[in-house]
């Protein structure tokens, strides 16, 4: 058998570059490699939002368009709505059943979303069972399709540390070598920064999405950091401590750009200025056909809605062959 890949990511609107190159790039060419489902984690947003849910819908499709412009292919990938796999929830529920709630306790991702909360809704805000249960869930979607390989972030490792955990303890407790122990697959792609240095983000207000038109593309990336001691064109620039656009050049460039921007940052001969015009013009030649592509998507809904009732269709149809065998060895009716 093939191995399997599941991903997913919560629908939390227009995607932007970080998710491209940290995550969707890798996805797009594991592809081709792997027997691949990939979903939109709409039960995963309720976690923190479930009483902001009046974009779900459409930030789910706008997931979906990233992915598709992006050029996830669902004629050889499965792409799927969470919740349209309901077989995912009863899944859960059995998980929960054998995992220790220390376990969920103890999960360093889940430590860090639950002090986001806190310093957004106050010190005294609750934590939702929905929220403790988050790597349940997700272990759920993972093992759902009895994946081998986990495509993620660096930031979701431990997630799946505590899903490897949770089918070990499963097969354990019903003595079969079910679920497979999924492994993450990691990118090697350098993590991209916001154009303020810090991480890239929406709620930051420092990304660049996929889905910007160019001139807003030209426009932000104006506003990138660049070497805060540098004051006028023929000062002499200093590559590595410009803080946001040379990391840039790093990532979209050729050598051969990022030799001849250094050299001239260095000796003085290239302004900020004149640097980020390049940058944005070189930004917006590597998304154009991807935008192009999107426009496409975004004039034809009802053909991404089909790609991803058909998928939800697929995935169900997978889901209920492991949910009947499961319920066979839990003893269920
Ligand atoms: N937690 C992931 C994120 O925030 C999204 C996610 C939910 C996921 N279920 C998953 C990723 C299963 C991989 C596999 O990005």
């Amino acid at each position: 058998m093939r191995e399997r890949i599941v991903s997913g990511m919560r629908p939390t609107g227009k995607l932007h570059l970080g998710h491209y190159l940290g995550v969707i790039q890798n996805w797009v060419e594991l592809q081709h490699k792997y027997e691949s489902f990939f979903f939109v984690a709409d039960w995963h947003a309720l976690t923190t939002k479930y009483d902001k849910t009046e974009n779900l819908k459409n930030d789910v499709i706008d997931v979906a368009i990233d992915w598709l412009a992006s050029g996830i292919d669902p004629e050889i990938s499965t792409i799927y709505v969470q919740s349209l796999v309901p077989e995912i929830a009863e899944l859960n529920i059995y998980l929960g059943m054998v995992t220790p709630q220390n376990w969920v306790e103890r999960d360093p991702t889940l430590k860090d979303m639950a002090k986001i909360l806190r310093s957004k809704e106050g010190q005294n805000s609750q934590i939702s069972y929905g929220l403790m249960g988050y790597p349940v869930l997700m272990s759920a979607d993972i093992m759902m399709m009895n994946a081998t390989h986990v495509p993620v972030g660096i930031d979701q490792v431990a997630h799946i540390e505590i899903t490897r955990d949770i089918a070990r303890r499963f097969n354990n407790v019903y003595k079969e070598e079910f679920f497979n122990e999924p492994q993450p697959i990691l990118n090697h792609c350098s993590l991209i920064c916001g154009l303020d240095g810090n991480k890239m983000g929406k709620s930051f207000q420092n990304d660049i999405k996929i889905s910007d038109t160019e001139e807003v593309t030209a426009k932000k990336i104006m506003t990138a950091i660049t070497d805060r001691s540098r004051l006028r064109k023929t000062d002499l620039g200093h590559p590595d401590e410009c803080e946001v656009a040379f990391k840039y050049w790093t990532i979209f460039g050729t050598e051969e750009q990022v030799a001849k921007v250094r050299c001239e940052c260095e000796k003085g001969e290239r302004g900020c200025a004149d640097c980020k015009r390049q940058l944005g013009a070189l930004i917006n030649e590597k998304f154009s056909e991807i935008r192009e592509k999107r426009r496409y998507y975004e004039a034809h809904i009802d053909e991404v809605k089909d790609i991803l009732n058909e998928g939800s269709k697929k995935a169900r149809t997978e889901a209920q062959k492991i949910i009947s065998h499961v319920r066979e060895l839990i003893n269920m009716y």
